[in-house]
């Protein structure tokens, strides 16, 4: 098996940085637009055959250490009977906003909601048979609450803080409930043989450290600890929280991700060296010209620096519009250590 993922992960020594790409499943890729093209993304998401059709195109064209199973973070609110559709953006038919809304919601098991998630992780893994280890994810908590109040993505989500304003006793009880329900699908994964998970807290930047302390942070500890793992590793990203890094690394996860908006060298002293790091090259980054993104990334990997313990990644999801070019040259830029300057 290529461990240098997992490796990393522990901060231990690696050959050479290891590298994935969020969404490195997705639009940017001809022969994923193709495959969207004749299936909707549910049916995409619910097929493990598709799923892991889609998980691996990445991997056939560029040389990364890791799979990323195809799914989404949205998916486990159907155990709450949600209805959920897709275009391209989430749209949830009946957000939930008030107490007696929150107490009425009861979750069916994962395992029957959802089984296509742990069939596809059970699958991908034999497909690749070792050559790269597979990750598992979920949302977070606090991320799932924002989704299900608002019905939809919105900037700032208002209703989640409007909720916690007016109920907090309500919000801490949503959370309870969507911890459960996160802790439940990332043990499928677990047990269907993913080697690493990430938790997206993609909306825990919008919140202030206070209140991120209060209910956010807490309902991640609680995941991370109850979740039955081993040596799984964890990662956890929280984009546009720069303001929350130190809190973030009291989660118990083994790496923190970093959005491209964050000092990595920096960051490396504000975790005390006691969690590995991920990303953080702009997205962006990869719309210039090919010479220009592999020097990019090669100033993430000088700020990464020296000590074990640096993922490369992209600071959030690679944008539908770039260039297969630019992934070759990032690629290029990681895997040919001995063109590194010096
Ligand atoms: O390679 C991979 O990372 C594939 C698996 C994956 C998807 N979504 C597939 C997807 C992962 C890890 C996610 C995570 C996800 N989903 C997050 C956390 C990451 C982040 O961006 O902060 C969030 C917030 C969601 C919810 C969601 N799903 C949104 C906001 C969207 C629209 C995104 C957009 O760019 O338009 C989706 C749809 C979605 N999920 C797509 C994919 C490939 C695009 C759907 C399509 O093919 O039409």
């Amino acid at each position: 098996m290529n461990d240098r993922f997992l490796r990393a992960c522990r901060r231990q020594t690696v050959d050479r940085t290891p590298l994935w790409i969020m969404r490195q499943a997705g639009r940017y890729l001809p022969e994923y637009r193709e495959l969207r093209a004749r299936t909707d993304f549910l049916t995409l998401c619910r097929t493990p055959e598709l799923a892991v059709e889609a998980s691996l195109q990445p991997l056939r064209r560029f040389h990364l250490d890791a799979a990323i199973i195809f799914s989404d973070i949205l998916l486990p609110l159907q155990a709450f009977g949600c209805e959920l559709t897709f275009d391209p953006g989430p749209r949830i038919a009946k957000p939930i906003r008030c107490s007696a809304e929150i107490e009425a919601l009861s979750a069916r098991p994962m395992a029957e909601v959802a089984p296509y998630v742990g069939d596809a992780v059970a699958l991908l893994r034999r497909e690749l048979s070792g050559r790269v280890p597979v990750i598992g994810f979920a949302g977070a908590p606090f991320t799932l609450a924002a989704y299900l109040t608002e019905g939809h993505g919105h900037d700032g989500f208002p209703a989640v803080r409007a909720l916690r304003a007016a109920d907090p006793a309500a919000l801490d009880s949503l959370l309870e409930k969507l911890t459960a329900l996160v802790i439940e699908h990332l043990n499928l994964q677990i047990a269907a043989g993913a080697d690493a998970v990430q938790i997206f807290d993609s909306w825990a930047g919008i919140l202030s450290p206070d209140d991120y302390s209060s209910f956010a942070l807490p309902a991640v500890r609680r995941v991370i600890r109850s979740m039955r793992r081993d040596h799984v590793p964890v990662i956890y990203f929280a984009p546009a929280a720069d303001h929350l890094l130190e809190l973030a690394t009291s989660t118990g996860a083994d790496v923190i991700g970093l959005c491209w908006r964050t000092r990595l060298d920096l960051a490396r002293r504000r975790t005390g060296g006691r969690v590995a790091l991920q990303g953080n090259l702009d997205p962006a980054a990869l719309l210039a010209p090919p010479e220009r993104v592999r020097e990019c990334a090669l100033a993430v990997l000088d700020a990464a620096g020296e000590e074990p313990g640096h993922i490369m990644n992209l600071g959030h999801g690679i944008l539908p519009e770039t260039p297969l070019a630019s992934v070759e040259a990032l690629v290029a830029a990681v895997t040919e250590p001995e063109q590194w300057p010096v």
